[in-house]
């Protein structure tokens, strides 16, 4: 949304598409854009029309869409312009153009939304618009949404009743999860967004100092006779910048990747927040204070550089993510262990340590690659802390309704710090007067957020939609937080030392192992025709075999199971035989020989493992034709180290098999829905 800063609609059109693309990880089956339509010179005239563009597949096909509008002037230019535009992972109908976003209120396009998330109480709203005679047109949810504003404005009470007002109305009406924007050729120049569930921001860029660093939250409960806010629209209390000086340009977002380009001062949103901008100027309202509620948002200026969610020369994000770990696990630990006094400092727990070292039990929950980073570090965490430890996926931790106590420590580990499974589950520990702590790699997400305290794993963005250097680094950070936990333990002084100087020697060991790229590319060729891959190993290990089979599985569509060793003679073992590839993941620690029997196991039944060893493991050197060796770290730090071959063979995998690494298909990087 821009205000008085010139631009061709070519530009705004630019500026939409370039934050999708940046978006695309979030979803890319279909996409959508709304501008303001119309080629007339004064853009209020302009912006009493909608020209919707939607296309599905990804956000390509949308710009080879848009080239082909004939009717748009794309080189006048206008003074304020507001666009909105979606890239979409569906929930509700399938891929196509009219099921894509924006979503509209009727043929003339009077309201347009585009919305994250999902609306679980849409069919008894669709039931009662259809009453009223509004029509549908897609198996959207959100359509929805779009009909409640048209409802809610034609039915209003007054004719100057601001847009604020009438989404505030909507989002009483909704339930479920969703982050919104939307448009009106009833309200030109005018946006509103809101979330519930959903992550969504606003960036600010100004030519001139912004006069706050704090937008004040406005109450309704102070409403006039219109049921207006009482504080006038443009209070200056709500103008970041001199009134008089009105260039200035709004980004609403779902995430900072979509907006580092044009600004790095951005507005993170909290749940059911209405915020508005009108002449310029930006507010933000809510219907009732809460307890606790803080009055006003704060400005917070980003670290993010552009550089760090581009590809460089890597053919995708993946493949650069996994080349960027001896970096991205470095800057885990930077500022925080300490090689010479081997101490370990945690900031984000510091408030709280003695709360958890006070604790009875600790509970990691997660989704996806996140559940693993808590399996991988299960058995140090219980033997560095002496504490139960239970490792928990967040929808089954909910199904369950898990008994939780005011004495547990609930760990929240999420990449993304939105998946919606996990953000239930923290609320869930809250409700119950547990400590809730992120492991997150996402400042201002809504787990860092909503957690009492928490470690950030600075990995950097991860934007492969399957996760690599968001894993090692989780992993890294647990094991970091295991060593806080015993620092005063005299008797684990020792083991503590070995694993700092096992943290310390982590980067070169993963820069070693990525030089076995070319040779895991030459495996890669064995099997990708393959329709299935069994990967096993215990220990420190079942979770490098769960997390290798889920790579396989996310980007290369073969089916590919991580199986614990200790159970294959309890099932696992009809499926070898002299054809099915088996990886088997064996390291010179306590399970050694138990993995050599597994090793034998499957031998016996003709099949011909490729292992994944020690490289001065002679014995299992010697006794089958093909080997992965690794170099040797500490063992409670080797699953770092045996899960990046997997890592590299799944990504050579989808090469091969001619997928997209990066967008594989009917998946998304941050699940905001549950
Ligand atoms: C999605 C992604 C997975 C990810 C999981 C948890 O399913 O496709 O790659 O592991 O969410 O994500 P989080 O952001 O919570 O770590």
């Amino acid at each position: 949304l821009n205000y008085h800063v010139p631009r061709t609609r070519r530009e705004i059109l630019e500026t939409l598409i370039k934050g999708l693309q940046r978006l695309e990880y979030r979803g890319y089956d279909s996409a959508g854009v709304g501008i303001d339509g119309g080629n007339d010179k004064n853009w209020e005239n302009n912006a009493r029309q909608i020209h919707l563009i939607k296309k599905s597949g990804k956000v390509k096909a949308l710009e080879d869409e848009i080239e082909k509008q004939d009717s748009i002037d794309f080189d006048i230019d206008f003074e304020v312009h507001l666009g909105i535009a979606h890239t979409r992972w569906a929930t509700h109908g399938v891929p196509s153009s009219v099921n894509s976003h924006p979503q509209r209120s009727d043929k003339n396009n009077e309201f347009v939304v585009i919305h994250n998330g999902i609306i679980t109480n849409y069919k008894d709203l669709k039931k009662f618009l259809e009453s009223k005679g509004y029509e549908f047109e897609s198996d959207t949810d959100t359509e929805s949404i779009a009909k409640l504003v048209k409802y809610m404005y034609d039915n209003r009470e007054s004719d100057d009743i601001s847009f604020a007002t009438l989404v505030e109305r909507v989002i009483q009406q909704l339930e479920g999860a969703f982050a919104l924007v939307l448009k009106s050729i009833h309200y030109p120049g005018e946006a509103v967004c809101t979330r519930r569930g959903g992550p969504l921001l606003i960036g600010v860029r100004s030519e001139h100092r912004l006069s706050t660093d704090h937008i004040p939250v406005l109450y309704r409960s102070g409403k006039d006779k219109k049921g207006n806010c009482s504080l006038p629209r443009t209070d200056s209390t709500t103008c970041l910048f001199p009134v008089e000086e009105k260039a200035v340009e709004y980004y609403f977002a779902s995430d900072a990747s979509a907006v580092i380009e044009h600004t790095n001062r951005v507005i993170f949103l909290e749940d059911d927040d209405v915020a508005a901008v009108v002449d310029g100027h930006l507010s933000i309202h809510r219907i009732k204070r809460r307890a606790g509620d803080h009055p006003a948002r704060a400005i917070q200026t980003l670290q993010l550089e552009l550089q760090q969610i581009m590809k460089g020369n890597f053919s995708s994000f993946m493949q650069k993510e996994i080349f960027e770990q001896p970096e991205s696990v470095l800057n885990t630990m930077r500022g925080r262990v300490n090689f010479d006094d081997y101490t370990v400092i945690l900031g984000g727990l510091q408030d709280h340590i003695k709360e958890i070292l006070r604790c009875r039990r600790l509970i990691l929950i997660a989704c996806g690659t996140s559940f693993h980073a808590g399996v991988a570090t299960r058995q140090v965490l219980e033997e560095l802390t002496e504490l139960p430890v239970m490792v928990e996926l967040a929808s089954d931790f909910l199904d369950r309704n898990t008994p939780v106590f005011r004495d547990d420590v609930c760990f929240f580990l999420s990449q993304s710090g939105e998946t919606a499974d996990t953000l239930m589950a923290l609320r869930y520990c809250k409700e119950r007067g547990a400590l809730t702590v992120g492991i997150t790699n996402t400042v201002g997400s809504s787990i860092s957020r909503e957690t009492d305290c928490g470690v950030h794993i600075n990995a950097g963005p991860e934007i492969g939609v399957a996760s690599t250097k968001a894993y090692t680094s989780q992993f890294v950070s647990l094991v970091m937080f295991a060593l806080l936990m015993c620092e005063d333990r005299i008797s684990m002084q020792e083991r503590r030392k070995e694993i700092i100087r096992g943290l310390k020697a982590l980067p070169d060991l993963i820069k070693e192992i990525l030089t076995l790229d070319e040779e895991i590319q030459n495996l890669a060729r064995e099997l990708y025709q393959q329709k299935s891959v069994l990967i096993m190993g215990r220990g420190y290990h079942y979770a490098t075999c769960l997390e290798g089979a889920l790579k396989i599985k996310e980007i290369t569509y073969m089916h590919s199971e991580g199986i614990l060793a200790g159970e294959l003679k309890h099932g696992p073992l009809a499926l070898v035989d002299k054809l099915m590839p088996v990886i088997m993941v064996i390291m010179r620690d306590h399970t050694y020989t138990k993995c050599q029997n597994a090793l034998q196991q499957v031998v016996a039944r003709q099949g011909r493992p490729v292992v994944i060893c020690d490289r001065d493991d002679y014995e299992t050197i010697k006794s089958v034709n093909r080997v992965i060796k690794v170099p040797h770290s500490v063992d409670c730090l080797q699953g770092i180290l045996s899960v990046i071959p997997l890592q590299l063979l799944s990504f050579h995998l989808a090469v091969l098999r001619g997928f997209d690494v990066d967008c594989p298909r009917n998946l998304a990087k941050s699940v905001t829905v549950e």
